[in-house]
């Protein structure tokens, strides 16, 4: 595996390749979601970037910024072991050369950020979109890997690629998780011991209420509601949308629904989802 810090070593790098390029970024802390993404990338012949670089910009609170777990060394070894063949360890200076506030030139997302998670993090798909473009950019890869877990994170970059053209293939993977069904996330750590223990009622509670939903569709309210009675952390949403499109569904609506929440603890915010698809034939009451 080469580890390459600069745009210009890892462009000269692939240009020395032949075969395609996928490309799994990441902001390190890597658990075995991740490792799942390099995998799923590596089942071809083609060479592997990973990119670490945690993300000031996507950031809505300088502490959650600042005490994001590194834990570069292990990553290294993780890496290498799944399979990438190329790692991309960019400084700050390298990727903002200005500093992030100092760019002329922003991504601002306008669809499906009102919702879910854009709407109680002001401006942080703004930071995804940015340097997920400026990533694809400089990568130029084949197919782009990215984790079920974040389904908005998906959409958003989904669309983001269609509107600019970007010649890369998403490709989203399922989400990977403990065996209590906690899903892996480098959050994880955070939590107290307590913490821990309850954390995993979140999948529980969701596999429950995509049930109760199809029985008796629920607003976003009553899903937050809903959601607090299994849990000690405080919800700060559940809800049902169609996905990609995050619309609130209509009654008779048919295709893949998403139920996604999040979960905020003392030191960790979790995210989770579950999407199902109702088929033409399926009964709806
Ligand atoms: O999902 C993540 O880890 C980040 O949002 C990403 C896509 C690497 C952009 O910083």
């Amino acid at each position: 595996m080469k580890v390459l810090r600069t745009i210009q070593e890892l462009r000269s790098a692939l240009d020395q390749e032949a075969s395609p390029t996928a490309f799994v970024p990441t902001m390190g802390a890597l658990h075995d979601g991740h490792l799942a993404l390099v995998k799923e990338a590596a089942s071809g012949h083609v060479a592997v970037v990973m990119s670490i670089f945690v993300n000031p910009l996507q950031f809505n609170d300088k502490q959650d910024y600042e005490g994001y777990p590194d834990t570069l060394d292990e990553d290294i070894r993780q890496a290498e072991a799944a399979g990438v063949t190329h790692l991309f360890l960019p400084d700050l200076h390298e990727l903002y050369p200005a500093g992030p506030e100092g760019m002329s030139t922003f991504i601002h997302v306008t669809k499906g950020v009102e919702v879910l998670c854009g709407a109680h993090r002001p401006g942080h798909f703004d930071g995804v979109a940015t340097v997920v473009m400026k990533l694809l950019q400089i990568v130029s890869p084949d197919w782009a890997y990215f984790g079920r877990k974040d389904a908005q994170q998906a959409a958003v970059i989904e669309n983001m690629v269609s509107d600019y053209h970007v010649p890369v293939k998403i490709i989203t993977v399922q989400t990977v998780r403990e065996t209590d069904g906690l899903a892996m996330s480098s959050r994880n750590v955070r939590l107290r011991p307590e913490e821990r223990k309850d954390a995993p009622n979140i999948y529980y509670a969701l596999q429950t209420m995509k049930n109760v939903y199809e029985e008796e569709p629920f607003s976003p309210e009553s899903g937050r509601t809903m959601l607090q009675k299994f849990v000690k952390g405080t919800v700060e949403y559940a809800e049902v949308r169609t996905y990609p499109g995050l619309e609130l569904p209509a009654e008779n609506y048919r295709g893949t629904l998403l139920l996604a929440c999040a979960v905020q603890y003392d030191q960790a915010r979790l995210i989770d989802n579950i999407m199902w698809t109702r088929k033409e034939e399926d009964h709806v009451s």
